[in-house]
């Protein structure tokens, strides 16, 4: 069993990743700020509120926990708020991280999985992508994820630490036990945004350009559910532990959808016609993003179990409803 420090574990990937090592029985110490993590949502391990660039706070924690490898969730993720607010997501995503970074190395802990995204690509050359296709992104929150990239290739260039780069593509769906899923401050993912108009919450979804050179218009994405992506994270820690190397790789299921489809498939799954206005792109959108994911089923052997968006919305439906219901928003 190993010793892992999961930094926004208490977030919405996070959190399905902790469930999942805490039912495989590791020791875990989950370290977030809870600045858009919930405290219900750790379902395993102990809980320390803190910021990944406190580094006073983080070297207190590596000195007592002594982990064998640390799995960096903690990060903001909008797109479109990182056009208007740069700062925001250079400070938190790549300064912070290069604090957390320096705090391992200062307490000889040398194995890190990244949480990256498909944003540091850019708009592809070809579809779907492979890892090795040119990093171009087209927004502050990519060009945050891919400096840090860059950083964890010089750092294990010259030194005995190793990281996995995960590469998400667009993460939706909730644990299918319905005991955690994503709960944002405020949502703006399509399935979630979608689910939410549905269920009344807005009084309509806007669909976000409907004239980019797609089969409908609108942009395609390869949505992955969030548990299949949970498990990639596993096969990544046992990849770390069991060998000297650092790699990256893609985490998608290789085909898209657009975004019309989507709210087609929300409408079907929730049985409930809802208000849909087409509007204006929305900046920092590339029109289309799929992964080639045959490095990761070939190297790290992942099979994942949910391919299918009716079933991963289902999941997401399932949260929603029980949520706002069950669960007290930010608690
Ligand atoms: N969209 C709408 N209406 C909405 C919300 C979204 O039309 O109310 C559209 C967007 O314009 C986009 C698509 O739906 O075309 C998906 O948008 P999301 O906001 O759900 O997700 P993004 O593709 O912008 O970004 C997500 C993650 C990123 C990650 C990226 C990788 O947030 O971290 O997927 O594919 F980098």
């Amino acid at each position: 069993m190993a010793k892992i420090m999961v930094t926004g574990g208490a977030g919405y990937i996070g959190s399905h990743v902790v469930k999942l090592l805490g039912e495989c029985g590791h020791k875990l110490i989950v370290y977030d700020d809870l600045s858009n993590g919930n405290k219900w949502a750790v379902l395993y391990g102990d809980l320390i509120k803190g910021n990944v660039g406190d580094e006073e706070l983080l070297n207190k924690v590596f000195k007592q926990f002594k982990p064998d490898i640390v799995m960096h969730f903690a990060a903001f993720i909008q797109v479109n708020e990182s056009v208007k607010k740069p700062i925001k997501y250079y400070q938190n995503n790549t300064s912070n991280t290069l604090t957390l970074i320096k705090a391992m190395i200062n307490n000889n802990i040398n194995k890190f999985i990244f949480s990256s995204t498909a944003a540091v690509y850019g708009i592809p050359s070809k579809i779907p992508v492979t890892e090795d296709h040119p990093l171009k992104p087209i927004n502050p929150y990519g060009q945050s994820k891919t400096f840090v990239e860059k950083i964890l290739k010089d750092i294990s260039y010259s030194s005995n630490f190793n990281y996995v780069s995960l590469r998400y593509f667009n993460v939706a769906g909730a644990d299918p036990d319905c005991k955690i899923g994503q709960a944002y401050r405020e949502s703006t993912h399509l399935i979630t945004r979608a689910l939410k108009t549905a269920k009344g919450e807005y009084e309509k979804l806007q669909i976000f350009g409907t004239d980019y050179p797609t089969k409908d218009g609108t942009c395609v994405r390869d949505y992955i559910h969030v548990v299949d992506l949970a498990e990639a994270h596993i096969l990544a820690m046992d990849y770390l532990l069991n060998q000297n190397v650092s790699d990256v790789f893609n985490c998608g299921y290789g085909h898209g959808f657009t975004v019309r489809e989507v709210v087609n498939t929300v409408k079907k799954v929730t049985q409930i016609d809802f208000l849909v206005e087409e509007t204006d792109r929305r900046e920092g959108d590339p029109p289309e993003l799929v992964a080639d994911s045959s490095k990761i089923k070939n190297v790290l052997k992942w099979k994942p179990k949910y391919d299918n968006l009716e079933f991963i919305i289902k999941t997401a439906w399932e949260w929603e409803k029980k949520y706002t219901t069950e669960i007290k928003p930010n608690s």
